[in-house]
């Protein structure tokens, strides 16, 4: 349980984070599980190891790590995976995140909590999500068609997902599609009108994603998979009418307004249109890791402060910003991923061991 002392409001004037690029930081990106019931193919292996329970943040843990960043001026967090919905009461965190939106005129507060999810527990969660205060939630939708789906995901029931997003729409909560574009798997035009259509047809937005050269996944090969969006977009604008439009989201997709659809397409394409001059992203794993590029080695350890003996009974939490602070000036200009057919990952973790 969340206590009152864990609940506790937050300094105000916060002092921001900034790079060493001078990058003001805005955004993160919590992961509170390395756990999925699913298996996307481009994600994991077959078998993955998941993480022993005690390396992982406790949700205490994870809400301390969260106020830090809010009383830094952080304006978004997006709890990630693995998927978030399995965690063991993640809505008390949610709950306790929730408190942080607008909390005062005075004090630094948070501007959006949201959630990147495979879809398969929204059924169970929506109507308690947007009570937490959560309006947007992103998920994984990467084909149409049962069986690919299935595939795709090892497993995977599209029925079941696509009743968690309908879930999600009812509960009044804004849904965001994403899809990793894959090659000879769901980048043909079938397939991809097919999913235009629906976005449509429910109202949501839709992202296409370049698969990233993360971690190891067993047999499958990342240039097998790699589909660059800049054919994706060109191809789609034969069939469909693509508008400029200046919405952004927050994260890295570049976005074009679908005549047709009504809706907003985005493209997330790090390895054909690169995007880290903008970036205002940092991500925690759900073991303390602290990166401030998804597609780098290098961060920094939180975990062992927050584990550290107090003193005289005191959080020491000076400690723990200046870690963050000074793992952040090393955020790098941008990420390190090819994907040339070598078969060296562009990284050593996994996504859900990063959550994206
Ligand atoms: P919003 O714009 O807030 O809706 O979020 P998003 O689309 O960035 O978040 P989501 O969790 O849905 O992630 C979509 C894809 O973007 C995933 O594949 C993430 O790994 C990827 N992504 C998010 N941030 C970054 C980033 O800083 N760098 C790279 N290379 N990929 C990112
Ligand atoms: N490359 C690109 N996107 C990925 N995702 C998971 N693994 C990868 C990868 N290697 C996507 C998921 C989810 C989002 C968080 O990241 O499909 O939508
Ligand atoms: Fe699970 Fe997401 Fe990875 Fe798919 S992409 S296996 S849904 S963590």
């Amino acid at each position: 349980m969340l206590t009152n002392k864990e609940t506790a409001p937050l300094p105000s004037a916060p002092s921001r984070f900034v790079d060493g690029c001078g990058r003001t930081i805005r955004y993160l990106r919590l992961s509170v599980t390395d756990r999925c019931d699913l298996r996307c193919r481009y994600c994991m292996a077959e078998r993955p190891t998941f993480l022993p329970k005690q390396d992982i943040l406790t949700l205490e843990e994870l809400y301390r790590i969260s106020c830090l960043f809010v009383s830094h001026g952080i304006e978004t967090i997006r709890i990630t995976g693995g998927e978030p919905l399995v965690r063991k009461n993640l809505m008390e965190l949610l709950r306790a995140l929730g408190g942080l939106l607008d909390a005062s005129a005075h004090c630094a507060s948070l501007k959006s909590l949201t959630l990147t999810s495979n879809g398969t527990q929204l059924e169970r969660y929506a109507e308690e999500l947007f009570d937490c205060g959560i309006r947007r939630v992103n998920v994984s939708l990467d084909s149409l068609d049962s069986e690919t789906f299935s595939h795709l995901t090892r497993g995977g029931s599209l029925a079941i997902v696509q009743a968690g997003i309908d879930a999600a729409l009812k509960a009044g909560l804004q849904v965001k599609i994403n899809c990793v574009a894959l090659a000879g798997t769901n980048v043909c035009e079938q397939e991809v009108d097919r999913l235009l259509s629906w976005c449509g047809e429910k109202g949501c937005d839709l992202t296409f994603i370049e698969v990233m050269p993360m971690g190891d996944i067993g047999n499958e090969k990342r240039l097998d998979q790699f589909y660059p969006l800049t054919e994706l977009r060109r191809s789609i604008a034969q069939r469909w009418t693509l508008e400029q439009t200046a919405y952004r989201s927050g994260g890295p997709a570049r976005y074009t307004r679908c005549a047709e659809m009504g809706q907003n397409i985005g493209f997330i394409s790090p390895l054909t249109e690169n995007f880290c001059d903008g970036c205002t992203r940092v991500r925690v794993t759900c073991t303390g890791m602290l990166y401030p590029c998804l597609g780098q080695e290098s961060g920094g350890d939180l975990r062992e402060l927050l584990r550290a003996p107090q003193r005289d009974g005191m959080r020491s939490d000076s400690a723990l910003s200046d870690r963050i602070a000074s793992v952040i000036t090393k955020k790098t200009r941008g990420h390190d991923f090819v994907i040339d057919g070598s078969e060296r990952a562009g990284v050593s973790r996994t996504m859900n061991a990063t959550g994206g």
